[in-house]
């Protein structure tokens, strides 16, 4: 057993090592500023023309690596490589060209879009920022072009985000994703506002694009019956650090948290559907974390040693896992 991950690989499109961020807030009692760190010492790697998942609860730290991967937040430290660029050395000048091969779909993807757009002026936005001269023939073409990528009837076109259902507004999302070309796609829980029979064509399509354009995911969700559903690995996370690598969705789960996410299960047929189950036990502030390790407190298998002591995530084989006590 040797320490998670070190090396570099070519077969990684991005490889993250140790990337850490920290927010302060004062306190509103005592003027005290207080600091937590949404995502602690994080390393990763992102394999090209694979989903790997991102799980955990909501809080855990999931959007802010999100952000920190594509460099749209910077971090407290640790490095972010694309395609063998240190994405954290670059200048901001630099970033503008590769922004075009790596996009961010949101849960919501009209929060970050202007409602009094029309579908047509969303998608071709992207190309605009970066500057990307077309001609009114050009435009109406990749527009017709991404609708139909994405199954949208070009006769959308001229509608407005309020005439479009979940779905459809979640199809327009990915769309304006993929007008710049990308190779990468970061997903911050595409599917977590849709109903499940949505959820499930979402994920297909996804699927699709991902097989026909050679596009690699970094796939997030608070799901882990989704994530095993759709990614090739999974990535557990618990209060900003990973705890568990499964190198395939089949992988038995050997940390005590992942067997607990386990009962939040994703089944496309709404008949078989189980109810998510919430996890038991409270989640411990972020700003005053215990010592030892943070799942500790709502842990069955905790022991005085996981109070104490911190337990680092450790290779073995392509499983990694931080726990005194694996199942
Ligand atoms: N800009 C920010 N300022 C202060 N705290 C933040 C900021 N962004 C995120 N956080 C905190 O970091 C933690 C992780 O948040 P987030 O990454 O959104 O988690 P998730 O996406 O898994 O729900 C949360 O406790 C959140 O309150
Ligand atoms: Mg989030």
């Amino acid at each position: 057993m040797t320490e998670a991950p070190s090396t570099r690989s070519a077969d990684n499109l991005v490889e993250i090592r140790a990337l850490t961020r920290s927010f302060s807030s004062r306190n509103q009692l005592f003027g005290k500023k207080r600091t937590m760190t949404a995502v602690n010492a994080v390393s990763l790697d992102v394999p090209r023309g694979k989903v790997t998942g991102v799980v955990g609860e909501s809080g855990c730290g999931k959007s802010t690596l999100a952000r920190l991967v594509l460099r749209l937040l910077e971090p407290s430290s640790g490095q972010v490589h694309f395609d063998g660029i240190d994405l954290t050395r670059q200048p901001a000048s630099a970033m503008r060209p590769l922004r075009q091969r790596m996009q961010l779909v949101f849960q919501d993807p009209y929060s970050s879009i202007d409602p009094r757009y029309s579908i047509r002026t969303a998608l071709l936005e992207p190309l605009r920022i970066q500057g990307l001269p077309l001609s009114e023939a050009e435009a109406s073409r990749t527009v017709e072009r991404l609708m139909a990528m994405t199954g949208l009837n070009p006769s959308l076109a001229p509608s407005y985000p309020h005439q479009l259902s979940g779905g459809q507004k979640q199809r327009v999302g990915i769309a304006r994703a993929l007008a710049l070309q990308p190779a990468f796609l970061v997903l911050d829980e595409p599917t977590a506002s849709l109903d499940v029979s949505i959820q499930a064509q979402i994920v297909g399509l996804l699927e699709k694009l991902r097989q026909g354009l050679g596009l690699t995911y970094l796939f997030i969700s608070h799901d882990l019956g989704l994530v095993r559903y759709f990614c090739d690995r999974i990535v557990v996370m618990y209060l900003g650090r990973v705890v568990e690598v499964l190198p395939t969705p089949r992988t038995p789960p050997r940390h005590p948290y992942t067997r607990a996410l386990m009962d939040s299960t994703f089944e496309p047929d709404p008949q078989r559907r189980r109810a998510i189950t919430r996890l038991s036990g409270e989640i411990p502030d972020a700003f005053d974390l215990p010592r030892g390790c943070a799942y500790a407190a709502r842990c069955p298998q905790s022991t005085d040693r996981c109070r104490a002591e911190h337990p680092p995530l450790v290779q073995d084989g392509d499983h990694a896992l931080a726990c005194h006590h694996p199942v």
